[in-house]
Protein backbone atom coordinates (compact mmCIF):
# COMPACT_ATOMS: atom_id res chain seq x y z
CA UNK A 1 0.00 0.00 0.00
CA UNK A 2 1.24 3.33 -0.67
CA UNK A 3 1.69 5.73 2.28
CA UNK A 4 -0.53 8.24 2.84
CA UNK A 5 0.96 11.97 1.48
CA UNK A 6 1.63 12.81 5.54
CA UNK A 7 3.56 10.05 5.93
CA UNK A 8 6.09 11.21 3.38
CA UNK A 9 8.95 13.42 4.94
CA UNK A 10 12.11 15.00 3.41
CA UNK A 11 14.74 12.72 3.98
CA UNK A 12 17.14 14.95 5.74
CA UNK A 13 15.33 15.96 8.67
CA UNK A 14 12.52 13.61 9.09
CA UNK A 15 8.76 15.52 10.37
CA UNK A 16 11.01 18.50 11.38
CA UNK A 17 12.02 20.05 7.75
CA UNK A 18 11.80 24.14 7.77
CA UNK A 19 10.14 25.00 4.69
CA UNK A 20 11.61 27.96 2.82
CA UNK A 21 8.67 29.21 0.15
CA UNK A 22 10.70 32.73 -1.16
CA UNK A 23 14.44 33.00 -1.86
CA UNK A 24 15.79 36.56 -2.69
CA UNK A 25 18.84 38.40 -3.18
CA UNK A 26 20.58 37.58 0.16
CA UNK A 27 17.37 35.71 1.64
CA UNK A 28 15.50 32.99 2.52
CA UNK A 29 11.84 33.07 3.25
CA UNK A 30 10.40 30.56 5.51
CA UNK A 31 6.37 29.54 5.72
CA UNK A 32 5.92 31.12 9.18
CA UNK A 33 7.23 34.17 7.98
CA UNK A 34 11.04 34.85 8.93
CA UNK A 35 13.57 36.08 6.66
CA UNK A 36 17.09 34.18 6.85
CA UNK A 37 20.26 35.60 5.96
CA UNK A 38 21.83 32.88 3.88
CA UNK A 39 25.53 34.49 4.25
CA UNK A 40 26.98 31.25 2.51
CA UNK A 41 24.64 31.62 0.28
CA UNK A 42 23.56 27.94 0.54
CA UNK A 43 26.41 24.94 0.59
CA UNK A 44 28.49 28.19 -1.16
CA UNK A 45 26.52 27.88 -4.65
CA UNK A 46 24.20 30.69 -5.06
CA UNK A 47 27.13 33.35 -5.85
CA UNK A 48 24.77 35.68 -7.85
CA UNK A 49 22.05 35.80 -5.52
CA UNK A 50 18.64 34.39 -5.21
CA UNK A 51 15.51 34.93 -7.08
CA UNK A 52 17.80 36.75 -10.05
CA UNK A 53 14.74 37.81 -12.83
CA UNK A 54 17.49 38.05 -15.63
CA UNK A 55 18.17 34.58 -15.28
CA UNK A 56 15.25 33.14 -15.04
CA UNK A 57 14.20 34.53 -18.01
CA UNK A 58 17.22 33.01 -19.76
CA UNK A 59 16.12 29.74 -18.34
CA UNK A 60 12.75 30.12 -19.29
CA UNK A 61 13.96 31.24 -23.11
CA UNK A 62 16.85 28.26 -22.76
CA UNK A 63 14.10 25.37 -21.91
CA UNK A 64 11.36 26.87 -24.52
CA UNK A 65 13.71 27.26 -27.63
CA UNK A 66 15.56 23.91 -26.96
CA UNK A 67 14.42 21.79 -24.54
CA UNK A 68 16.66 19.13 -25.24
CA UNK A 69 19.59 18.32 -28.23
CA UNK A 70 21.79 15.89 -27.77
CA UNK A 71 25.04 16.61 -26.31
CA UNK A 72 27.12 17.13 -29.75
CA UNK A 73 24.76 19.34 -31.31
CA UNK A 74 25.12 22.98 -30.53
CA UNK A 75 22.18 25.34 -29.53
CA UNK A 76 22.03 29.42 -28.59
CA UNK A 77 22.23 28.66 -24.96
CA UNK A 78 24.86 26.06 -25.58
CA UNK A 79 27.28 28.92 -27.81
CA UNK A 80 26.39 31.42 -25.47
CA UNK A 81 27.58 29.45 -22.13
CA UNK A 82 31.20 28.56 -24.24
CA UNK A 83 31.21 32.31 -25.39
CA UNK A 84 30.55 33.61 -21.66
CA UNK A 85 33.21 31.17 -20.41
CA UNK A 86 35.84 32.19 -22.89
CA UNK A 87 35.87 35.82 -20.32
CA UNK A 88 36.65 33.53 -17.46
CA UNK A 89 38.92 30.51 -18.46
CA UNK A 90 42.53 30.40 -18.31
CA UNK A 91 43.62 30.87 -22.14
CA UNK A 92 45.05 27.00 -22.00
CA UNK A 93 41.37 25.38 -20.89
CA UNK A 94 39.52 25.29 -24.42
CA UNK A 95 37.88 22.36 -24.13
CA UNK A 96 34.48 22.65 -22.47
CA UNK A 97 32.25 19.62 -21.80
CA UNK A 98 29.12 20.45 -19.34
CA UNK A 99 28.06 17.96 -17.04
CA UNK A 100 25.09 17.96 -14.54
CA UNK A 101 26.85 18.84 -11.22
CA UNK A 102 30.18 18.59 -9.59
CA UNK A 103 30.35 14.85 -8.45
CA UNK A 104 29.71 13.64 -12.28
CA UNK A 105 32.14 17.16 -13.41
CA UNK A 106 34.99 14.97 -11.18
CA UNK A 107 34.02 11.55 -12.36
CA UNK A 108 34.12 13.01 -16.13
CA UNK A 109 37.53 14.54 -15.09
CA UNK A 110 39.63 11.21 -14.22
CA UNK A 111 38.27 9.51 -16.51
CA UNK A 112 39.48 11.69 -19.13
CA UNK A 113 43.19 11.78 -17.55
CA UNK A 114 42.97 7.92 -17.25
CA UNK A 115 41.95 8.06 -21.10
CA UNK A 116 44.65 10.48 -22.11
CA UNK A 117 47.78 8.75 -20.63
CA UNK A 118 46.26 5.56 -22.40
CA UNK A 119 45.58 7.34 -25.84
CA UNK A 120 49.00 8.76 -25.88
CA UNK A 121 50.79 5.39 -24.86
CA UNK A 122 50.66 5.01 -20.94
CA UNK A 123 47.73 2.56 -20.65
CA UNK A 124 49.17 1.36 -17.47
CA UNK A 125 48.96 4.97 -15.84
CA UNK A 126 45.67 4.30 -14.09
CA UNK A 127 45.81 5.30 -10.50
CA UNK A 128 44.55 9.51 -9.30
CA UNK A 129 46.84 10.62 -6.08
CA UNK A 130 43.80 12.71 -3.87
CA UNK A 131 44.39 13.87 -0.60
CA UNK A 132 44.00 12.77 3.20
CA UNK A 133 41.50 15.43 3.68
CA UNK A 134 39.15 16.31 0.69
CA UNK A 135 35.88 15.54 -0.85
CA UNK A 136 35.35 15.44 -4.61
CA UNK A 137 31.30 13.99 -4.56
CA UNK A 138 29.02 11.06 -4.49
CA UNK A 139 29.35 9.52 -7.16
CA UNK A 140 31.70 5.64 -6.03
CA UNK A 141 35.17 6.78 -7.87
CA UNK A 142 34.72 10.83 -6.16
CA UNK A 143 34.03 8.89 -2.77
CA UNK A 144 37.14 6.70 -3.52
CA UNK A 145 39.14 10.04 -4.25
CA UNK A 146 37.72 11.58 -1.23
CA UNK A 147 39.13 11.40 2.29
CA UNK A 148 36.61 12.07 4.37
CA UNK A 149 35.46 9.48 6.59
CA UNK A 150 32.11 10.59 7.34
CA UNK A 151 30.87 10.09 3.88
CA UNK A 152 32.87 6.71 3.61
CA UNK A 153 30.98 4.95 6.57
CA UNK A 154 29.65 2.10 5.46
CA UNK A 155 30.75 2.19 1.95
CA UNK A 156 34.61 0.98 2.29
CA UNK A 157 33.81 -2.40 1.25
CA UNK A 158 32.46 -0.80 -1.90
CA UNK A 159 34.79 1.62 -2.87
CA UNK A 160 38.47 1.08 -3.55
CA UNK A 161 41.49 2.18 -1.88
CA UNK A 162 42.88 5.05 -3.59
CA UNK A 163 46.09 7.01 -2.26
CA UNK A 164 45.71 9.51 -0.71
CA UNK A 165 48.88 12.55 -0.19
CA UNK A 166 48.62 14.75 3.06
CA UNK A 167 46.54 17.82 2.74
CA UNK A 168 48.76 21.23 2.71
CA UNK A 169 47.78 22.19 6.72
CA UNK A 170 49.98 25.05 7.40
CA UNK A 171 48.61 24.83 11.26
CA UNK A 172 49.36 21.27 11.40
CA UNK A 173 52.33 20.59 9.34
CA UNK A 174 54.61 18.52 11.27
CA UNK A 175 57.82 20.53 11.08
CA UNK A 176 56.05 22.78 12.91
CA UNK A 177 52.87 25.67 13.07
CA UNK A 178 53.41 27.65 9.75
CA UNK A 179 57.02 26.42 9.65
CA UNK A 180 59.30 28.17 6.65
CA UNK A 181 59.45 25.09 4.78
CA UNK A 182 55.39 23.57 5.12
CA UNK A 183 55.28 24.37 1.45
CA UNK A 184 58.60 21.90 0.38
CA UNK A 185 57.41 19.33 3.10
CA UNK A 186 54.00 18.27 1.59
CA UNK A 187 55.41 19.00 -1.80
CA UNK A 188 58.22 16.35 -1.16
CA UNK A 189 55.26 14.36 0.85
CA UNK A 190 53.46 13.80 -2.53
CA UNK A 191 56.44 12.97 -4.52
CA UNK A 192 57.51 10.38 -2.11
CA UNK A 193 53.52 8.88 -2.47
CA UNK A 194 54.14 9.04 -6.41
CA UNK A 195 56.89 7.00 -5.73
CA UNK A 196 55.55 4.60 -3.51
CA UNK A 197 52.71 3.87 -5.94
CA UNK A 198 54.92 3.76 -9.06
CA UNK A 199 54.81 6.73 -11.26
CA UNK A 200 54.41 4.73 -14.05
CA UNK A 201 51.22 3.78 -12.74
CA UNK A 202 49.64 7.32 -11.32
CA UNK A 203 47.46 9.18 -14.28
CA UNK A 204 46.72 11.99 -12.39
CA UNK A 205 46.59 13.95 -9.15
CA UNK A 206 43.03 15.38 -7.77
CA UNK A 207 42.91 18.09 -5.26
CA UNK A 208 41.14 21.25 -4.57
CA UNK A 209 43.40 24.71 -4.59
CA UNK A 210 42.06 25.83 -1.64
CA UNK A 211 40.69 23.16 0.66
CA UNK A 212 36.84 23.81 1.58
CA UNK A 213 33.85 21.15 1.83
CA UNK A 214 36.35 18.60 3.88
CA UNK A 215 38.76 21.73 5.74
CA UNK A 216 36.93 25.02 5.70
CA UNK A 217 39.19 27.19 3.74
CA UNK A 218 42.96 25.44 4.08
CA UNK A 219 44.84 28.05 2.13
CA UNK A 220 48.47 25.88 0.88
CA UNK A 221 51.57 27.75 1.05
CA UNK A 222 52.47 29.92 -1.86
CA UNK A 223 55.31 27.51 -3.03
CA UNK A 224 52.69 24.11 -2.44
CA UNK A 225 50.87 25.05 -5.68
CA UNK A 226 54.04 25.22 -8.14
CA UNK A 227 55.88 22.78 -6.32
CA UNK A 228 52.40 20.19 -7.60
CA UNK A 229 52.72 21.75 -10.65
CA UNK A 230 56.44 20.85 -11.23
CA UNK A 231 55.68 16.89 -9.81
CA UNK A 232 53.33 16.89 -12.36
CA UNK A 233 55.28 17.76 -15.48
CA UNK A 234 58.13 15.37 -14.24
CA UNK A 235 56.33 12.54 -13.90
CA UNK A 236 53.21 12.96 -16.98
CA UNK A 237 50.67 13.52 -14.38
CA UNK A 238 47.28 15.13 -15.46
CA UNK A 239 46.92 17.95 -12.66
CA UNK A 240 43.04 18.27 -12.32
CA UNK A 241 41.90 20.99 -10.17
CA UNK A 242 38.60 20.95 -7.98
CA UNK A 243 37.32 24.14 -8.19
CA UNK A 244 33.76 23.24 -7.37
CA UNK A 245 33.66 25.59 -4.78
CA UNK A 246 36.44 27.33 -5.30
CA UNK A 247 35.57 28.46 -8.51
CA UNK A 248 33.49 31.45 -10.53
CA UNK A 249 34.69 34.34 -7.88
CA UNK A 250 34.36 32.48 -4.67
CA UNK A 251 38.03 33.42 -3.86
CA UNK A 252 38.45 37.00 -4.85
CA UNK A 253 39.98 35.49 -8.01
CA UNK A 254 37.80 34.19 -11.15
CA UNK A 255 39.29 30.45 -9.85
CA UNK A 256 41.20 29.70 -6.64
CA UNK A 257 44.10 28.04 -8.39
CA UNK A 258 44.70 31.73 -9.39
CA UNK A 259 46.45 33.06 -6.51
CA UNK A 260 49.24 31.24 -7.44
CA UNK A 261 51.58 30.78 -10.68
CA UNK A 262 49.67 27.90 -12.16
CA UNK A 263 47.70 26.58 -14.54
CA UNK A 264 45.44 22.97 -14.41
CA UNK A 265 45.78 20.32 -17.42
CA UNK A 266 41.68 20.02 -16.44
CA UNK A 267 39.52 22.27 -14.37
CA UNK A 268 36.65 21.46 -12.59
CA UNK A 269 33.35 23.42 -12.26
CA UNK A 270 29.57 23.35 -10.39
CA UNK A 271 27.68 25.29 -7.98
CA UNK A 272 28.58 29.00 -9.34
CA UNK A 273 28.98 28.00 -12.52
CA UNK A 274 25.39 28.05 -12.60
CA UNK A 275 24.48 29.43 -9.13
CA UNK A 276 21.77 26.92 -8.35
CA UNK A 277 19.74 28.22 -10.82
CA UNK A 278 20.30 24.83 -12.86
CA UNK A 279 22.08 21.79 -12.29
CA UNK A 280 24.85 22.40 -13.72
CA UNK A 281 28.77 21.50 -13.81
CA UNK A 282 31.45 21.74 -16.27
CA UNK A 283 34.81 19.81 -17.12
CA UNK A 284 37.17 22.36 -18.76
CA UNK A 285 40.45 20.78 -20.19
CA UNK A 286 43.44 21.62 -22.57
CA UNK A 287 43.44 20.59 -26.18
CA UNK A 288 45.59 17.82 -25.72
CA UNK A 289 43.84 16.35 -22.88
CA UNK A 290 40.10 17.95 -23.01
C1 LIG B 1 35.02 20.50 -3.72
C2 LIG B 1 33.78 19.81 -4.16
N1 LIG B 1 33.84 18.93 -5.17
C3 LIG B 1 32.74 18.28 -5.61
C4 LIG B 1 31.50 18.48 -5.02
C5 LIG B 1 30.30 17.75 -5.53
O1 LIG B 1 29.50 18.61 -6.29
P1 LIG B 1 27.93 18.31 -6.49
O2 LIG B 1 27.30 18.39 -5.15
O3 LIG B 1 27.48 19.37 -7.46
O4 LIG B 1 27.84 16.95 -7.11
C6 LIG B 1 31.40 19.40 -3.97
C7 LIG B 1 30.10 19.62 -3.30
O5 LIG B 1 30.00 20.06 -2.19
C8 LIG B 1 32.56 20.09 -3.53
O6 LIG B 1 32.50 20.97 -2.53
Amino acid sequence: MNPSKNQRSWPFLPGRAMEIVRAEGAYLHTSKGQAILDAAGGAIVVNVGHGRERVAKAVYQATKDTSYVVPPWLTPSRRAMVDALSDWLPSELTRVHATSGGSEANEAAIKMAVQYQSAVGRPEKTKVISRDLSYHGTTLATTSASGHPGRRKGLERAIESWPFSPTPYPLRCPLGRHHPDTGRWYVDALRQHILDEGSDNVAAILAEPITDSSGGAIVPPDDYWPGVRRLCDEFNLVLILDEVMTGFGRTGRDFGHQHWPITPDILVSGKGLAGGYAPLGGVFGTEAIG
